[in-house]
């Protein structure tokens, strides 16, 4: 087979300019047409990210001992996410991102409740059916299996019904602040309840809000508990390069206590090159990004994220009530964070869905209830109007359309 490499290498000048060309039909999030897959908090904050993360790009996050530096910025990136999530005597790391947290979350409880119970064949999770995909995808990989309950009417987590489902095979409850669909928070407390009366393990995946949320209630919004206060919380995923506003590839899992977190490790030494052990699932992994998260909560400080905070509130309940006024649409639940997630009952909510992606709104529809949902991040602040506006047309062409509209299906690929 002909080589693919080009024989000789381009100029960066070549480069860049190949690479622009690639982009031009990329998501353009700078101007908030989208509502999923970037976090963008305006051109200052990506510039001093991407100026961290190239600082760092070398260094390598397996490699702590040789990368001090790199350490340091870790240590105080996760001091500063517990501070904010009552994590007095908890403890964290940081990976590459929400569901690698998530993971090592659940692998922590599989193997204490292992420890525990050892004649459990396949350890159970139970979980509200709103939790993110990457619970399953961890149990899959870790072979577990995940009971997903139906959420209540109002959509947040069916606490009675959870606490039913705990059988002698249960190593792990979960709830979400907030879940990625509805963009509403599970009654963490009443599930630390259950948690404890049935000495399970509680994983809260606040990957959405474990950054900004605690700026949300300081900005005056009441946000019920979802953190380390709560006795029955045994760990907390919170994403930085989600509300954090860092670069990708930046999360980070806590533990209530050091004891809790070492059941997360890996460990081996039965090779040539002695001891390995990691408390992350990758191996190698970018100092960059440890960097870059560090750089942005500096830049940024208590200040700057309750402005941000402040913003996409303000503009999270522009568009409430916008929405209020379209006939037909009603929202689901009452949100109290920055996610609001909308359907009808009148009309086919994911043809509009189909509408306003031919009107270049990037919407991320729901599939059960059928629906649309819309992270709003400082970005979104200047076109809330305008996204009112053309979910408005696309309302009024869904209804005076006789004919079937072809609908979207984000594909998470
Ligand atoms: C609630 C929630 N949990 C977990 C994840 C997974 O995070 P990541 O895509 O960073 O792995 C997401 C992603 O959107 C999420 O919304």
């Amino acid at each position: 087979m002909e080589s693919k490499f080009p024989k000789k290498g381009k100029t960066w000048e070549e480069l860049q300019n190949e690479m622009i060309e690639k982009s031009q039909d990329d998501m353009d999030y700078e101007h908030g047409r989208h509502s999923a897959y970037v976090w963008h908090a305006g051109e200052e904050v990506e510039a001093v990210a991407r100026r961290a993360y190239s600082m760092f790009i070398a260094t390598n996050g397996l490699g702590k001992i040789v990368f001090p530096s790199i350490l340091k910025m870790e240590e105080a990136v996760i001091s500063m996410v517990l501070s904010n999530l009552n994590g007095n005597g908890a403890v964290g790391h940081m990976t590459s991102g929400g569901t690698e947290s998530i993971f090592l979350a659940v692998k922590a409880a599989r193997d204490r409740g292992r420890e525990k119970r050892p004649d459990i064949a396949i350890p159970e999770i139970v979980a509200p059916f709103s939790a993110h995909p990457a619970l399953n995808k961890s149990a899959h990989y870790l072979g577990m299996k995940v009971i997903r309950i139906p959420t209540r009417p109002d959509f947040r987590a069916d606490v009675d019904a959870m606490a039913e489902a705990v059988n002698e095979n249960t190593v792990l409850l979960y709830g979400s602040a907030p879940s990625f669909p509805m963009g509403l928070i599970d009654p963490i407390a009443d599930l630390g309840h259950i948690a404890q009366k049935k000495d399970l393990w509680f994983h809260v995946d606040a990957c959405v809000g474990g950054i900004l949320a605690p700026f949300v209630r300081m900005a005056g919004y009441p946000v019920p508990d979802f953190d380390f206060s709560l006795p029955g919380v045994t760990s907390i995923s919170a994403d930085l390069h989600k509300s954090g506003f860092a670069a990708k590839g930046a999360s980070s899992v806590l533990f209530r206590n050091p004891k809790l977190q070492a059941y997360a490790a890996y460990h081996f030494d039965d090779w040539p090159s002695g001891q390995y052990s990691s408390l992350t699932f990758t191996g190698t992994n970018p100092g960059g990004a440890i960097a870059a998260a560090w750089a942005v909560m500096n830049f940024l400080g208590e200040e700057g994220y309750l402005e941000i905070a402040k913003i996409t509130m303000r503009a999270s309940k522009r568009f409430e009530e916008g929405l209020a006024k379209i006939d037909g649409i009603h929202v689901w639940g009452k949100p109290e964070l920055w996610a609001v997630a909308y359907g009808s009952e009148t009309f086919d909510i994911l043809a509009v869905a189909a509408k306003m992606w031919e009107h270049g709104w990037m919407v991320v529809p729901n599939s059960q209830p059928p629906g649309i949902h819309f992270m709003i991040t400082p970005v979104h602040e200047p076109v809330i109007e305008d996204y009112l506006a053309v979910l408005g047309k696309s309302v009024a062409e869904v209804k005076n359309s006789d004919k079937p509209v072809k609908q979207v299906a984000v594909r998470y690929t």
